[in-house]
């Protein structure tokens, strides 16, 4: 199963495995991680799943659809050029080790 690196505001760090086709959001939810709200439940409405993808990886991912662009706008931390909505993120082999940052608020 791949794997995804979180990283939290304060720099401590976990690691968690996810099956494949499962969102990072998905995978952050369902291990009780600190730091992603989820509040529309993973339909790119409300930002609060918000990640800062590591520089390394940010190329790796599929670009952003309209409507995540969109949301992105409306995040409570910083949108900075590597911002990604985490329920818009889907594990896979090809991003297995990938490494998130998370902002220091979600709302
Ligand atoms: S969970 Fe709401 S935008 Fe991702």
């Amino acid at each position: 199963m791949p794997s995804i690196r979180f990283i939290q505001a304060d720099g401590s760090s976990r690691e968690l495995n996810t099956p494949d086709g499962t969102s990072v959001m998905q995978a952050a939810m369902g291990a009780g991680l600190q730091g992603i709200v989820a509040e529309c439940g993973g339909s790119a409405m409300c930002a609060t799943c918000h990640v800062y993808v590591d520089e390394a990886w940010a190329d790796r991912l599929p670009a952003a659809l309209a409507n995540e662009l969109e949301m992105l706008e409306c995040t409570a931390s910083e949108r900075l050029p590597t911002s990604r909505l985490s329920c818009q993120i889907k594990m896979s082999a090809a991003l297995d080790g990938i490494v998130l940052r998370l902002p220091a608020t979600q709302q």
